[in-house]
């Protein structure tokens, strides 16, 4: 069996023989496989049981275990365990430890305790993975490989003696001498000028946290980079060894990480892992927020934008909990089903529950499996038997692609400039989270779209439209792309701040937005933050009143083919330019002079036509998300209602209702936490 060719919707979990007596593990594996679960993924905390003391290598554990496996049906994921470096590994080799910034070292007793770049770390890596890959590579029941667990979870800076000497050779590598690096990094700002590579660290504390930004931002890309090779150390190896059509994957996705790079240079997929009811850990939950646990579309769509189709490593079946942090609700009965589908819904093929039993002992014992301590049947084991149930009737849609005809595109450089940066920050969040929230609301599918090294033109051209939001950073290249797809008839909108920062973060001595200002068709002589005191500042737009968030660009047309749409109303602003539209080639450029929040952008999504593209054939309430799936023309329309209450819907034209192979049309009720999956045809 191969996951994601296309054939099959499956689903796993995740399981810890080294949890459980051994007399368990038979009747467990009986037991998922009646549940329907036909994917085990293992070993990724396991180092201990391959290499219990340097050197002396033991495989009898999982040996045993596999054993019992191939007597079944079973398939395993087989992990490589170093998110967990053995004690022994530790003690003798501290230098392997991660250290926070301040230079605290993070000692042994949690996980993810180490850093990527001690020398030794990687060679005792590189040989666990080795040795076990050499030993259970050729293992029939096994089927792909998840590297490390969570790359860049708990921790995502890293701060140790290892990571300054990898940092130096990163910069050597990347600017060849220290003029340059200088010139870069405007050291010559607050006297920072480096004369010896020695002179650089990676960032240390500093007076409010303050440290050269420029530095900052290519300390992040190090940090991706470290992790990136990471990853493609390990790959590299168990690619050597694993048998021809098993995969490599790792479960992400987390900060500083450019995890594209990653899938193209290690992986085959990406895999996530989703647990939705953060939304409601106890002491976060916030009522007010609409989005809740249908937040994790947003995220769905990130790893979308990895891998078309995907996989979950772990999806959420009980309560959340560490005993330090983290008390959660056990799901309602439905919302296993919900999140599953909500999964399935944006592209995944495989889902994997965390996990199967309730660990009895360690940090995690609140954190709810299907299974409770006992492991007696309950609940949620009934519901992922149904899941699997009604999967069964909906085969048809492994291997279908999302559809979406608005894009939202997202580069690394921006994403880590924002997150170092508080002006960029302040927008880039506002925005994001407008634009989300307003195609949720007015159930348009998007996609997130990164504008990665070798992004073709031609693969935006089935976009009807792309928001950058804040294209903060721009680089010749990327403007050129912007250009090529508004040119070949395509809709682009950029919000403020686009355009002032070169690829180095500094700020560009130009008339802005710099290298948008081209196809944007626009100037913006002055600029501002809303004042606190401004009160509510407006846009008219035709009429219909926008409010203007966080930042005014006051926008003036550079050209002929550049008109003002839309001008500020209030304060100041009163009169001057808020948006323009920019006829460019076959297509037209918007510049929005301030940040998005859920009307504006509901309103450009109306304004430029594509709001509701399926509003002629489904009437839905805002707490309903819509998805659609496509293969060979054939389309999936996925409908989740999010609320605990039953909701009605109303299906505007005739479908095929997967579940009961019926023909079905009118209003329907959908019960709270209920989903829907139609045949379009
Ligand atoms: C994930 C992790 C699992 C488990 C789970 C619940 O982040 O990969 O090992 O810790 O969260 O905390």
């Amino acid at each position: 069996m191969n996951l994601l060719n296309g054939e099959r919707l499956v689903l796993g979990t995740c399981y810890y023989p080294e949890h459980w007596k051994e007399e368990l593990w038979r009747e467990d594996l009986t037991r998922m496989l009646e549940t329907g679960i036909e994917v085990i993924r293992i070993a990724e905390f396991a180092w201990s049981k391959i290499e219990p003391s340097e050197g002396v290598f033991t495989y009898e554990f999982f040996d045993r275990f596999l054993d019992v496996v191939e007597e079944t049906e079973m398939k395993v994921i087989f992990c490589t365990p170093t998110a967990t470096p053995p004690a022994w590994l530790t003690d003798k080799y501290p230098e392997v430890l991660n250290v926070s910034k301040e230079g605290v070292v993070y000692r042994h007793g949690q996980r993810r305790h180490y850093n990527y770049n001690a020398p030794v770390y990687r060679e005792l890596c590189a040989r666990i993975t080795e040795k076990s890959a050499a030993h259970y590579g050729g293992r029939k029941c096994i089927i792909g490989w998840q590297i490390d667990n969570e790359i860049n979870c708990e921790k995502d800076e890293f701060y140790s003696a290892s990571d300054t000497t990898a940092f130096r050779t990163f910069l050597q590598d990347k600017y060849g001498t220290l003029e340059q690096l200088n010139e870069a990094w405007g050291t010559v700002f607050w006297n920072q000028t480096y004369t010896a590579w020695e002179e650089i660290y990676v960032p240390r504390p500093t007076y409010g946290d303050a440290t050269n930004p420029h530095e900052v931002l290519d300390y992040m890309r190090f940090v991706s980079a470290s992790a990136r090779g990471f990853a493609k150390l390990q790959s590299d190896i168990l690619r050597r060894y694993c048998k021809p059509g098993d995969f490599i994957t790792t479960n992400g996705i987390f900060g500083n990480l450019d995890n594209h790079a990653m899938r193209a240079e290690s992986l085959d997929f990406m895999t996530y892992d989703s647990y939705p009811n953060f939304a409601y850990v106890m002491d976060a939950y916030d009522e007010a927020d609409t989005m809740k646990d249908r937040k994790w579309s947003r995220n769905l769509s990130e790893v979308r934008s990895i891998s078309p189709i995907f996989g979950i490593m772990e999806q959420q079946s009980g309560a959340n909990g560490w005993n330090t942090g983290m008390a959660a609700p056990t799901p309602r009965p439905g919302q296993i089903t919900l999140w599953t589908m909500q999964s399935v819904a944006h592209g995944a093929d495989f889902v994997s529950y965390f996990r199967w039993r309730t660990c009895t002992f360690g940090t995690e014992i609140y954190w709810h499996g299907i299974l409770d301590y006992s492991g007696r049947d309950n609940r949620r084991i009934r519901e992922i038997r149904q899941i699997h149930e009604r999967l069964q009737k909906m085969q048809g849609i492994s291997g279908s692609r999302y559809e979406a005809e608005v894009g939202v595109l997202c580069d690394y450089d921006n994403l880590w400039d924002a997150r170092l940066d508080v002006w960029h920050r302040s927008v880039e969040e506002a925005s994001k989270k407008a634009l989300f929230q307003a195609m949720q609301h007015s159930h348009t599918p998007f996609d997130y779209v990164y504008l990665t090294k070798d992004r073709r033109a031609e693969e935006l051209k089935k976009y009807k439209v792309l928001f950058y939001p804040h294209a903060t950073m721009i680089s010749e290249e990327r403007a050129g792309l912007l250009k090529e797809y508004v040119a070949d008839g395509g809709i682009l909108v950029v919000g403020c701040r686009s355009g002032y920062k070169d690829m180095n973060g500094k700020c560009v001595m130009d008339h802005l937005p710099g290298l948008l200002a081209e196809v944007t068709g626009t100037d913006i002589p002055e600029y501002s933050f809303i004042a606190p005191d401004a009160g509510e500042v407006f846009v008219d737009w035709d009429g219909i009143k926008m409010r203007a968030r966080v930042f005014a660009d006051l926008l003036e047309p550079l050209s002929q083919d550049a008109k003002v749409e839309a001008s500020y109303v209030s304060d100041y602003y009163a009169g001057s330019g808020a948006l323009i539209s920019n006829s460019y080639g076959k297509g037209k450029a918007y510049y929005y002079g301030s940040a998005f929040d859920e009307e504006s952008a509901g309103i450009f999504l109306q304004k430029l036509g594509v709001a509701r593209p399926y509003g002629e054939i489904v009437a839905l309430p805002e707490a309903c998300e819509i998805a659609v799936r496509e293969k060979e023309g054939r389309k999936f329309m996925f409908i989740l209602n999010y609320g605990k209450e039953a909701v009605t819907i109303e299906l505007r034209r005739e479908m095929t209702d997967l579940e009961s192979g019926k023909r079905v049309s009118g209003k329907k009720e959908l019960t709270g936490y209920g989903v829907m999956v139609l045949c379009m045809e």
